[in-house]
Parts: structure tokens; sequence; C-alpha cells
């Protein structure tokens, strides 16, 4: 199993894994430094995800990204699911796991998305020992990722980037920054993405995603299935300017083109980082 190289001082660029491209991850060496996989798709006890998950997991460092935690769900966390978590860990040997800061559902019921939590005092002290038990549980670094979201709560006491940093220095968490998603929810709730960028503790951001998504002029939809737009190239080079060298991915879930577009539209997420630090060491 190749070894997690990840946090090395050039950390390098990823892309999701799907089913799509496993062939082309296990016939030929692909222009990708690590792979993120979705932890639910290789919870299960065998079949084709799994014999392909362990063969790609041979030349490829990777890290975990789930989707089903729930971590701000009024329920108590399920203990079945950390179970499969851990174990699915234990095989994979990620760098580190990450899920989102949302609910999926309540009362049992999974919803099957990722919404936003009523950004309070109140939230905050629900998330803590929650936070706490997945790292407990996991003992690895544990990121959460801010959602794109389409609806905010009159009970919102503070801005969502301030409670991400309170949740990051009260909790210990780590950060997973989707760029995109930044940017989706400016324009869906009329806010400066740089503010949020801004606002975003440095040490606490271990990954980023990008992505692209659906314009529908006045509202977004975050779909992953276009390449990144410019507004979010713009806003990924203001980020590293405050964020310097994270390890970036590109996710994309729909409209999955070949491997080889995706590695090109990777190759521009990596000159662009290049540019951006290397114009920063000059002016040092
Ligand atoms: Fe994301």
């Amino acid at each position: 199993m190749k070894e997690n190289v990840i946090e090395s001082a050039y950390p390098g660029f990823g892309l999701g894994l799907r089913t799509d491209h496993y062939s082309d991850f296990v016939t030929a060496p692909q222009k990708v430094d690590w792979l993120e996989i979705i932890s639910e798709n290789y919870m299960v006890d065998g079949g084709k995800p799994l014999h392909f998950l362990d063969r790609i997991r041979q030349d490829y460092p990777m890290v975990m990204h789930g989707v089903s935690l729930s971590i701000g769900s009024t329920d108590p966390l399920d203990d079945d699911y950390l179970r499969m978590l851990k174990s699915l860990a234990r095989r994979v040997e990620p760098a580190w796991v990450s899920d989102h800061l949302c609910w999926t559902g309540t009362d049992s019921l999974n919803l099957h998305d990722l919404m936003p939590l009523p950004y309070t005092e109140a939230t905050l002290r629900h998330l803590v020992p929650r936070v706490a038990q997945v790292q407990d549980v996991l003992g690895l670094p544990f990121l959460l990722e801010n959602v794109s979201s389409y609806v905010s709560y009159r009970s919102d006491e503070m801005k969502e980037w301030e409670f991400i940093g309170e949740l990051a220095a009260r909790s210990g968490c780590e950060l997973l920054l989707d760029v995109n998603n930044v940017y989706v929810s400016s324009v869906n709730h009329g806010f400066d993405p740089q503010v949020f960028i801004d606002a975003i503790p440095v040490a606490a951001v271990r990954q980023i995603h990008l992505a692209g998504h659906e314009d529908h002029g006045n509202y977004i939809i975050d779909t992953h299935d276009h390449p990144i737009c410019d507004a979010v190239w713009d806003l990924y080079a203001y980020t590293l300017r405050r964020f310097g060298a994270v390890p970036t991915m590109i996710e994309r879930d729909d409209n999955i083109p070949c491997l080889d577009e995706l590695v090109d539209e990777l190759d521009a997420v990596r000159l662009l980082s290049e540019r951006v630090l290397a114009e920063q060491r000059e002016a040092a």
C-alpha cells in the first residue's frame, strides 16, 4: 500500500475516485497525487467497489469523505455507522476522514441532503462533544466541510464563517474548505465570499474542494456537474493567498467526463496554485 504523502512539503492535487474511472487508474499511471473516496460507497461486505478500492489504493494515497454522519442532527450519532467507518479506515489507511458540517435527518429519517445548521451558541454546544466522539472512534484527523446552502434560519446568532471558526477553536476539528460551496452560498445568500475566506482560521484548513455548479442567475444549485467556473477560479486564487499550499481536489459527481478531461482541469488547478504561490514568494 502506498504511503500517505499528502502532508509532504508539496502536498499535491487530487480527484474524487469515481466508478467511471476505475479502469483508467488500474491500467495506467495518472497525473493525480492522491484520491478521495466517498466512504459510504465502500461500506459494504465485498464486490467490485472494494476490489477496485484495494487495487487502486496500492498506487495512490487516499482520504475518506463521508455524507451520512449527520454531525448536527439531534439524533445520537449512529454507532453502527461509526463502526463501519472505522473498519473502512483500517482498510484504506487514509491520511484523514471528513464529512459535512450539516444535518441530514432526524428521528432516524435520512433526508439524503446536506442541510445547513442554525448558527447559534446552542448548536456549537451540541456539536463539540459529538466531534469529540467521532475523533475518539476514528483516531485520525477529522475534518468538517462547509456546505452550500439555499436557506438560513431566523434563529441564527452569527455568520456561517464565524460559526465555523468558533467550532474549529472549541472542538479541535479541522476544516475541509469547499471554495465552490463558499461561492454558491455567497450568491444564494448575498454575502461577500472573500469575507468568508478571510475569517477561516488558516491553521485549521487541511484540504480544499473545488467543483462546478449550475448557475440560474440569481441563485446557484451545487450540482458538481460542470467544470469550475471563472468566479470560483478567482476565489481559489484569493484563498491560496491566505492559506498557502493546501491539498486541493476537484469533485465531479454528475455528467462525469473522461478521466483525461478531469486530469487537464486538475493541471490547471496545479498551475494556478504554483503561479500564485510563486508570486507570493517573490513579493515576500
Ligand atoms: Fe465539497
